[in-house]
């Protein structure tokens, strides 16, 4: 008997798991300090108030005979599967059948569930930096990967012709973790060059409601994209459910193998198998998020972490620190100051101004030298933690 081997080639331990077990240090030996603390990409803001009314109910419901539900669909229920095909017609222009949206527990969980449906010697195709999920549920796979560098030079935006040859291409926009954001032409070139060469873009979508308008914020957006794309979407950044945990896949029906063997169906029977779908309560709350008021409510949010952001950014022009992101994502990714390691700047921020970000090295090699830092934090701890920044680089 014998442990999966995969997993030997893993880095230590998962990236946001290291930084806050050495936050967690850190506080422990200086318990008199205050830590602000912009690392990982957790929402603060509470569930909306339309979310908790309608989960409330959902909860009374389940105490009466008459209401209760057992095992959810395996799918989502229909009235959330009507909810997101509104919202990908009326925000995005983008038709998509019930059949194609598959409701779930979260971006994360099917951004590596779906190596299931993909043959075992597919090979994978990363950016680097990436969000550490596509990487290692690839290695715990077994899968041979390859990177594509995301540098200043292409404004951490790789594209079609700095790409290794592979068969899933991962893309993310706007970037976990650089906050860059592919424009129509860009993606273009990625759905051509997915269709000329018989492969399959992994599209992260997790970030979507942070992108102004006149970029793309689905995939689907682009012609062609259903015969060589599934996307990935959350409602943890959009609607506050880190904790909560709904997200949904799109499959289109389109979308085959080079023999002409549809994915759409292989999910379906891989979830029937290994999942029993997402809590009623949960499917609920979704359901409420997309409703006229509850969209002006996460709305409402998402502005206050945008206002976090350009705190940030104006902080990074006035002391001259070059900056990605932050426009059209909750994260800024800065250079480091002063020719610092990405390491190095960790424990420099930590011990000097008690701030925690993530180091861009975590993030790959491609990453080292760069830092990211949250906008989900609270408004006046992101005006104090910069006003600590500013004490030091000024
Ligand atoms: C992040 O900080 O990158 C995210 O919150 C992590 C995640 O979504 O899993």
């Amino acid at each position: 008997m014998k442990i999966n081997g995969n997993y030997k080639n893993l880095a230590e331990s998962y990236l946001f798991r290291e930084v806050a077990q050495r936050k967690n240090a850190f506080i422990k030996a200086h318990p008199e300090t205050d830590v602000i603390n912009m690392g990982i990409g957790d929402v603060t803001l509470p569930l909306c108030p339309a979310v908790i009314e309608e989960m409330t109910k959902a909860v009374a419901e389940m105490g009466v005979k008459e209401t209760f539900k057992g095992y959810p669909d395996y799918y989502g229920e229909p009235y959330l599967l009507d909810a997101i095909q509104n919202y990908y017609k009326k925000s995005m222009g983008v038709d998509l059948s019930k059949e194609e949206i598959n409701v779930t527990c979260g971006a994360k969980e099917d951004v590596s569930n779906i190596l299931d449906i993909f043959s075992s010697d597919t090979v994978a195709v990363v950016p680097d930096p990436v969000y550490p999920v596509y990487l290692d549920s690839n290695i715990m796979s077994g899968r041979k990967v390859r990177f594509i560098s995301a540098n200043p030079e292409n404004g951490f935006l790789p594209m079609p012709k700095d790409a290794p040859e592979g068969d899933i291409y991962y893309l993310c926009s706007p970037n976990n973790p650089t906050g860059a954001c592919y424009n129509y032409e860009q993606l273009k070139e990625w759905v051509d060059f997915a269709k000329n060469t018989s492969s399959v873009i992994l599209f992260d979508a997790a970030y979507e409601i942070f992108v102004e308008p006149g970029l793309p914020r689905s995939i689907f957006e682009i012609e062609g994209a259903k015969e060589c794309a599934i996307e990935f979407c959350s409602m943890s950044k959009t609607a506050g459910f880190t904790g909560t945990r709904c997200g949904y896949t799109i499959i289109p029906e389109a979308l085959k193998d080079e023999d002409g063997n549809a994915f759409l169906p292989l999910w379906k029977r891989r979830q029937s198998t290994k999942f029993n779908g997402t809590a009623h309560i949960v499917q609920r709350g979704a359901a409420a998020v997309f409703t006229e008021e509850g969209y002006a409510q996460i709305k409402e949010n998402i502005a206050y972490y945008k206002r976090n952001t350009a705190v940030m950014m104006k902080t990074f022009d006035e002391l001259g620190i070059r900056y990605y992101g932050g426009k059209n994502s909750p994260y800024v990714w800065l250079e480091c100051p002063n020719n610092m390691g990405s390491w190095e700047f960790f424990d420099y921020l930590l011990n000097n101004a008690n701030i925690v970000g993530i180091p861009g090295e975590g993030f790959g090699k491609n990453g080292e030298g760069y830092f990211r830092l949250s906008g989900f934090g609270d408004a006046e701890r992101t005006v104090e933690a910069m006003n600590r920044i500013k004490k030091l680089f000024k």
